[in-house]
């Protein structure tokens, strides 16, 4: 069966869809984004992923292309139409397409709506968490908005490549302080060589992770001790245990660090039960 994508009001073969050559989007990654992981055909933690592309849109002063509603059939739709049960959802939003200038262009053009989606393969994904991935340290390079989802991503992406080229999963970035902001696409966590369990406090130099922003909660319901607290990458080699948030791979456990095992060099019990209740709680509130 043929993948099927949505392209600005149109059902379309994923192998031929397109946008125009002056799509903002392409021209300056003048655009936002969002993903949604589909779990047994839920849409996880939906809430939080519709308020923050509200959010996103308004930051960059997009219109926002449909209501919610219209935005929730199209978003089932596409599922429905590459039978997805499992798999990943992404929505994507531009400026729209307007002859190639740098500020807004006047009238406002529509906003260019994509949408699309793919399976994952959820047992592989089982089994890379319980083994648990590698991340490199990487200095961090990025603009001062990464509180803003948008589509321009080229340090993340050389970022992830990096990662990729020394056999790792994720690169985590660390500032000018040597803090670890967050990774190229999640969030960074440990449980500190107290028992605490740390993630960066929330600013405009990372992303509101929107799995970040359940899990806090589930933890602290979990009688968990949780702090919003930047840590350092010597704090982090240190750690009891490590992982990742993301709507990619939920709670990833992180088990090496540029090398050097963290903890006992495997997923520990807290990431592992975190990613459970995060997998009970993002299902029962979702769509
Ligand atoms: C840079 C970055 N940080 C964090 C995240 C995690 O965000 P969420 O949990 O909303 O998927 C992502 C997800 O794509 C990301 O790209």
């Amino acid at each position: 069966m043929s993948r099927v994508a949505y392209v600005n009001g149109r059902f379309v073969r994923h192998a031929e869809a397109a946008v125009h050559i002056e799509d903002r989007g392409y021209q300056f990654a003048d655009g936002v984004y969002e993903v949604w992981a589909i779990a047994g055909g839920v849409l996880t933690d939906a809430e939080g992923h519709f308020a923050r592309l509200t959010r996103s849109l308004g930051e960059l002063k997009i219109p926002t292309p449909m209501s919610r509603e219209a935005l929730i059939v199209v978003l089932r739709e596409t599922l429905r139409r590459n039978r997805i049960k499992d798999g990943l959802l992404y929505l994507q939003v531009t400026r729209g397409v307007a002859p190639r200038d740098h500020a807004f262009p006047l009238p406002a053009p529509t906003p260019a709506l994509v949408v699309t989606a793919k399976r994952v393969d959820s047992a592989a994904a089982e089994a890379r968490a319980a083994k648990g991935v590698a991340v490199i340290t990487t200095p961090e390079n990025r603009w001062g908005r990464c509180d803003i989802k948008t589509v321009g991503l080229l340090p993340n992406v050389l970022a992830k490549q990096s990662a990729r080229e020394a056999g790792a999963a994720e690169a985590w970035f660390v500032d000018d302080l040597g803090l670890i902001t967050e990774g190229a696409s999640s969030n960074a966590w440990i449980i500190d060589a107290q028992g605490v369990l740390r993630t960066r406090d929330i600013q405009a130099n990372i992303l509101r992770g929107v799995t970040r922003n359940t899990l806090l909660r589930v933890a602290r319901e979990a009688g968990v001790s949780v702090e919003e607290r930047p840590f350092t990458v010597e704090e982090a080699k240190l750690a009891k245990e490590a992982f990742t948030t993301g709507a990619g791979a939920q709670v990833l456990p992180v088990v090496r660090i540029d090398g050097a095992a963290v903890g006992a060099g495997e997923p520990g019990p807290v990431a592992r039960r975190l990613r459970r209740l995060y997998m009970e709680e993002s299902r029962r509130t979702g769509l």
